[in-house]
């Protein structure tokens, strides 16, 4: 089957951040991968030019990563079928809210041979439940789907400064061998840079909790900062978020490894690092400083991009409240109530102390 052809479904800020990185091995394995990689990018215009049509001459994505270059086997393709034509492996990357349109559009038009990798962070609540976007994935497209995460911040990634992530990669059952099938080496050489370094496991529902909740409790490390708490307040709610998302893990996904959590770059490193410089954290504390709600927040600070805790931590409510179990998660439901109810952030302390805990 080699070499894979690899396509990057999405193109903002970690979107093509990702594809880079994928761009950037396949041209260095060439045996392995087809050097070319279509990035997927939701067509807009930027000045009356069309933002495909920047990225395939200037190879800068100029509106969701300004300032980075892109290796010239990167190439923007507006049309979603179009750029999976043919690909083996689709590496999923867009802000999960816009995740079901884009799987109904492939529903259908893709082999179930196809392998792929999620890089979102968050959740799909419905009809089955909470569900993990890989497995959403899984179940709608027909095809085996791991997941990327890690304490990964685009910008810093972009600008190639070291850093760590995980892959989590369960084989398929009917595995077709070592050069026939996407296996964990294989991951390896697709998302391994230099400065980018990969740890691959079989843990995709861990890596995947992880990286969804921390976003939860990001927003609520903001609230506090914003509020002039200082340090010990920010560390105080990153423990008892750490809490939270080992419970929840747990308690849902009973598969996931509670080591996954502490030892992973996609466990503890993710959470710090998105408490100390992500958009989330910055959201927060722009609610709290501004006094503005959390979508004026992100459409004043975000140019486009997205806060996923904001919808993160309603889908979490939303499936904790069908189980009767907000009370057991003082931290998520606490940042639901600031953020959708208007609860006054400086509560947070009585909030997360009142309760009964988890037996
Ligand atoms: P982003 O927040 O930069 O969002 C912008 C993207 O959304 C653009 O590509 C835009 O074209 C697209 N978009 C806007 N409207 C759309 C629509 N109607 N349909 C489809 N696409 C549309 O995105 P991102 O930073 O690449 O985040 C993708 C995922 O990666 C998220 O789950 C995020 O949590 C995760 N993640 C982000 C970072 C980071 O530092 N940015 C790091 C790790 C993981
Ligand atoms: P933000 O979306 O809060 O910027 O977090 C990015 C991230 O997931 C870092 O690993």
């Amino acid at each position: 089957r080699q070499p894979f052809k690899v396509t990057v479904i999405g193109s903002g800020n970690w979107g093509t951040t990702i594809a880079k990185v994928v761009a950037e091995n396949t041209v260095q394995n060439p045996h392995l991968f087809a050097k070319d990689v279509h990035m997927w990018v939701f067509e807009e215009n930027i000045n009356g030019e069309k933002l495909t049509e920047i990225i395939n001459t200037k190879h800068q994505n100029v509106k969701y990563l300004p300032g980075i270059d892109l290796p010239h086997n990167l190439i923007a393709n507006p049309s979603l079928l179009d750029s999976v034509k043919g690909a083996d492996i689709l590496v999923f990357n867009v802000p999960h809210q816009f995740l079901p349109k884009i799987v109904s559009q492939l529903k259908g038009n893709i082999s179930k041979d196809v392998r792929a990798i999620s890089c979102l962070k968050g959740f799909e609540v419905g009809a089955k439940g909470v569900q993990l976007l890989s497995s959403y994935i899984k179940d709608e497209l027909d095809i085996q789907c791991g997941a990327l995460s890690g304490a990964n911040l685009a910008p810093e990634v972009a600008k190639e400064h070291w850093s760590e992530t995980t892959v989590a990669y369960q084989l398929p059952e009917d595995f077709k061998g070592e050069g026939l099938d996407v296996d964990h080496k294989v991951l390896k050489m697709l998302f391994h840079r230099p400065y980018f370094h990969v740890n691959v496991i079989d843990d995709v529902a861990g890596i995947s909790i992880a990286g969804a909740l921390k976003n939860v409790v990001a927003l609520a490390c903001g609230f506090v900062e914003g509020l002039g708490w200082g340090n010990n307040a920010a560390a105080a709610i990153q423990r008892v978020g750490l809490g939270e998302i080992i419970k929840f893990g747990q308690m849902f996904f009973p598969e996931s490894r509670v080591e996954t959590y502490y030892q992973e770059s996609a466990g503890v490193a993710d959470l710090i690092t998105t408490c100390s410089g992500g958009r989330n954290v910055k959201v927060a504390k722009y609610m709290a400083t501004k006094h503005v709600d959390a979508f004026e927040a992100e459409k004043e600070l975000l140019n486009g991009q997205s806060a996923q805790g904001v919808i993160t931590c309603k889908e979490v409510h939303e499936w904790l409240a069908t189980c009767e179990l907000t009370e057991d998660f003082p931290l998520f439901e606490a940042v639901f109530q600031i953020v959708y109810n208007k609860m006054p952030m400086e509560q947070i302390p009585e909030m997360i102390d009142e309760l009964e805990p988890f037996e």
